[in-house]
């Protein structure tokens, strides 16, 4: 496909094979120094310790065309943190900050026609990802390792775009106490493929996974943060060491509190107070902010509204596109300019 026969407006969310990616190589104690190639493919041992052992963790990002023609990407130095947590602690050698973000830029400034024009509801997608590359056939980490950053051009995470969702508590788990949910570990994905296949089959669009330890509190969705808004306005967050940190929901907080001066709380957020609240939201650089229609417990309902977003998650919304977009003043250091 070239990018000049795309239809912005109706991408979904899919891989798109664009022209330039960016491959590092770890070997002998250290990182080489990089480059971009048009292979999409990878050819390694059938042994390798991601194959085997599932070593391998990923990341998420976007770039944007702004109002003003400029390129941005929304903070990816958060991103390049986040790996290195990843990398840590699935002992694997992370890339150094400076490192990851300069590939940002290459494999950004390389695919550029990829890149969605401002308005089309589109954006570029980057998908930073590391791997144990040489064979190991004992349980221990690999000894070599091969970072990559590809793009894809995409839309809505969600089939239908942007609308209201249904979504079920599931009753499988997703992370454990201890275990790996707060880091982008690919294990956590593929222990969610069964709950997700499962909920659309039976008409969900995601599952939120309460706490694995006591099934009491709420954490998280399979690709995305919660968001909840009381009846007096207030933001609420769940509080838990087993979500994953998402940028976007920190972004989001931040300017709840500090741009629209509405009052925030990260709390534990209990499973039966779900009707307390007026308005849901899931968030992550996929989903963006796309808000909850229906929560469905086990056959109990609760309903926030099948109309389209709620006043709060709007004002959230459109604040954050704004951000990205270059139409809202960013917060210092936010913005990040190709
Ligand atoms: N939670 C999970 C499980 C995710 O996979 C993602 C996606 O990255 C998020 C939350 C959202 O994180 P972010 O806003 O950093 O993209
Ligand atoms: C993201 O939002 O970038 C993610 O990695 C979530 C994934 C489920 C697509």
């Amino acid at each position: 496909m070239s990018a000049k026969n795309i239809d912005w407006s109706s991408l979904g969310f899919g891989y798109v094979k664009t022209d330039w990616r960016y491959v590092a190589n770890y070997k002998d104690g250290k990182w080489d120094e990089g480059t971009l190639t048009q292979d999409n493919t990878i050819t390694m041992s059938e042994c390798a310790g991601v194959l085997q052992y599932a070593q391998t963790c990923f990341e998420g990002l976007k770039a944007y065309t702004t109002k003003d023609g400029k390129i941005v990407c929304f903070r990816p130095d958060l991103n390049a943190e986040r790996m290195i947590e990843s990398c840590e602690r699935l002992i694997m050698p992370a890339l150094p900050k400076e490192r990851f973000l300069e590939a940002v830029r290459q494999v950004v400034s390389a695919n550029k026609e990829w890149i969605p024009p401002y308005g089309s509801g589109a954006s570029l997608y980057l998908r930073p990802f590391m791997f144990g590359y040489d064979s190991v056939i004992g349980v221990k980490p690999a000894n070599e390792y091969q970072f990559r950053i590809f793009a894809t051009p995409v839309g809505p995470y969600f089939k239908g775009g942007v609308r209201p969702l249904t979504v079920r508590i599931s009753d499988f788990d997703r992370a454990a106490p201890r275990g790996t949910g707060h880091v982008k570990a690919g294990l956590n994905y593929a222990m969610s493929l069964y709950a997700i296949t499962d909920a659309h089959e039976k008409g969900f669009d995601e599952n939120i996974y309460p706490d694995s330890a006591t099934r009491t509190y709420i954490e998280e969705t399979g690709g995305a943060n919660i968001i909840f808004v009381t009846k007096d306005g207030t933001v609420v967050t769940p509080k838990s060491d087993t979500i994953l940190p998402s940028i976007t929901r920190r972004s989001l907080m931040y300017v709840a509190e500090h741009i629209l001066g509405l009052k925030v709380e990260q709390r534990k957020v209990r499973v039966d107070e779900l009707a307390d609240f007026v308005e849901c939201g899931l968030c992550g650089t996929a989903a963006v902010i796309s808000p909850v229609g229906k929560i469905v417990d086990h056959g109990k309902e609760i309903v926030y509204g099948m109309e389209g977003m709620g006043p709060v998650i709007q004002k959230l919304y459109n604040t954050l596109r704004g951000i990205q977009m270059g139409e809202v003043e960013a917060p210092e250091g936010w913005i990040y300019e190709i």
